[in-house]
């Protein structure tokens, strides 16, 4: 497995860590000190400057099969038209502006239109249940939202909660007597082309995007990022991804989650690289079609997908022409090795872990192309990046392989500005001058980091998070449920699943009907990665005096390992 950097664009990688600046980044980027940095404008309208408007940006294929491309002219046209839109519609900058629709291309178009107004866009996974978008459009005070008609539906059910919420665009509308209320159909294809849009002046600082993502407590917090962040996203593709000209690129992610937008969105088409899309989910006939049909050369995965191809096995991977790979990826959970080794063995090529989070916006800690794999390591630091694992007093560990709080050291271009509305959570991450990841992790004597696990009680379901108190909460809502407790219970594919312990309300009996009823409800209300894959009836939970459920009591019980005495546990 020992390779070259020849040919790479990262080149050998301690020099480029000798040598990496951000200046660097920028002055590549054609970024000069003070001139306005739009991500909108990066990703369309200066790669038609440099000649490239004709070129694919996007090749779009729809769960039944129909192809569509788009140039980076048409992606320039269409997100101006976009942005023109919500502009006419009153929507003004720094103002959140939610998209809720599958993988069509109107998600594209939107998103970069957001970006280009000035304003912030805020991706919602599309399986999202009424409450969970609730929930978060609410936090936000989300003034617009663009979904489509079979979306729309959910997003009814929320509006009550959502007074800030004054238009609802809905895209892909065959039937507008279909159409409630307010709601307002919009074709961007059939729209006067916008060939002009005053592109909004952002600077580095200036807010772009809000993931939500989930923290130990409370609610799903929303991260917000900056225009700024493209410096990471562009040079971290360019050397991780490796993308060069005539590369056809695939992110598998959604665009609900950071990656897909970072690494789906930001990173690719700054740099002007072609990028594929699938409207349908994991369908290993139609992935593996689809590298054939498109010639895919770079491919960004996750391992629950990886273990998901293992288990369909070789054979089907025979059935397909996969000689366009070139280069293999892979982000959201520990890569375990024998995943590596079997893409190896079936490709040809192995996956590169990265590390990073919806926080970091951008990788932090990877394997590169052309330096060895170490099957089972999350790789180096990126240039620029320090990272470090501290003690429990927060200061970096010098032996090696002693496990310890993956941290890293701020300020990096993509590094989130804020939880929204929400400064003391933000503050409580950031330790003696590091920012505190939340993971364990362990540095080998070469420098390899290498994942431990989490350092709190977040659930990692096929590298989607979820946090507990949303399930809980959740679950309270269930007419029969009076205490309940979420965890993250071992999987073989997903390497976690969310399990529940409910105590039920005086009159309920724990039926395997009950049961059922339980799971769906979280899953309607949620979406089908938070429902609950296990419930275990309890008289009553575990709670320290202060009336905190003991989750880690229950991950004990709930893996077999002694619990001790628990009623002398101190609060905490
Ligand atoms: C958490 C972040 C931005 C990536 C998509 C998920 C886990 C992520 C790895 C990896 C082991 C990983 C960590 C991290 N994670 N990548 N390569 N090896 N664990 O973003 O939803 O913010 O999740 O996912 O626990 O903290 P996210």
């Amino acid at each position: 497995m020992n390779s070259t950097n020849e040919g790479t664009n990262i080149g050998p990688y301690e020099e480029r860590v000798k040598d990496f600046s951000w200046d660097a980044v920028s002055r590549e980027l054609g970024h000069e000190d003070g001139a306005p940095l739009n991500i909108g404008w990066y990703c369309t309208d200066r790669i038609c400057k440099q000649g490239l408007g004709g070129k694919t940006a996007l090749i779009w294929e729809s769960t039944q099969g129909e192809e569509r491309k788009y140039t980076f002219d048409q992606m320039r046209l269409y997100s101006n038209a976009y942005a023109k839109l919500l502009q006419e519609l009153g929507v003004k900058d720094g103002e959140r502006v939610a998209i809720y629709l599958d993988r069509v291309p109107s998600l594209y178009f939107s998103l970069l239109g957001i970006l280009k107004l000035g304003a912030i866009a805020v991706p919602m996974f599309s399986a999202f249940g009424e409450e969970a978008l609730q929930v978060r459009l609410a936090n936000c005070d989300a003034v617009a939202c663009i979904t489509s008609p079979r979306l729309a539906r959910k997003l009814r059910k929320a509006r009550p909660g959502l007074p800030a919420l004054k238009r609802v665009i809905v895209v892909d509308v065959d039937d507008e007597s279909k159409l409630k209320g307010d709601e307002m159909a919009y074709s961007v294809e059939d729209a006067p082309p916008v060939d002009d849009f005053p592109v909004f002046p952002a600077t580095e600082e200036t807010p772009s995007l809000l993931h939500y993502t989930s923290g130990t407590t409370g609610q799903p917090k929303g991260a917000l990022h900056v225009h700024g962040s493209i410096l990471s996203q562009y040079i971290t593709t360019k050397w991780v991804m490796d993308l060069k000209p005539d590369d056809v690129y695939w992110c598998t992610a959604d665009p609900g989650w950071v990656t897909g937008i970072s690494y789906g969105v930001i990173g690719p088409w700054s740099l002007g690289a072609t990028q594929l899309v699938l409207e349908v989910g994991f369908i290993p006939a139609r992935w593996y079609s689809a590298i054939e049909k498109h010639r895919v050369s770079v491919w960004y995965s996750a391992p629950t997908a990886i273990r998901l191809l293992m288990r369909e096995g070789e054979e089907i991977v025979k059935q397909y022409d996969l000689s366009s790979l070139r280069h293999l990826c892979s982000v959201g959970e520990p890569l375990n090795p024998e995943a590596v080794i079997w893409s190896e063995k079936v490709y040809g090529l192995p996956f590169h872990d990265t590390w990073w989070q919806t926080e970091t916006g951008a990788i932090m800690i990877t394997n590169y192309p052309g330096m060895e794999v170490r099957p089972g390591s999350m790789g180096k630091p990126f240039p620029g990046t320090a990272a470090a694992v501290l003690d429990d007093r927060f200061e970096p560990i010098t032996e090696p392989n002693k496990p310890g709080k993956l941290a890293l050291k701020p300020p990096w271009a993509s590094m989130f500005r804020e939880y929204w509305g929400n400064r003391t959570i933000y503050e409580s991450k950031f330790k003696n001058g590091w920012y505190i990841t939340g993971d364990r992790a362990r540095i080998d004597e070469d420098g390899y980091y290498w994942f431990e696990g989490r350092d709190d009680d977040v659930i990692n379901t096929g590298g989607h998070l979820v946090a507990p108190f949303e399930v809980e909460s959740a679950l309270l809502e269930h007419e029969a449920v009076a205490e309940s407790a979420a965890i993250g219970t071992p999987d073989k594919v997903n390497m976690e699943v969310v399990k529940a312990y409910v105590a039920l309300k005086s009159g309920f009996e724990p039926t395997k009907d009950l049961e059922l009823s339980i799971m769906n409800f979280v899953r309607k209300r949620l979406s089908p990665l938070a429902m609950p894959q296990y419930i275990e009836f309890m008289d009553k939970l575990p709670k320290t005096r202060s009336g905190k459920i003991m989750r880690r009591v229950l991950r004990a019980m709930d893996r077999g390992e002694p619990i001790g005495d628990i009623s002398t546990l101190e609060d905490e």
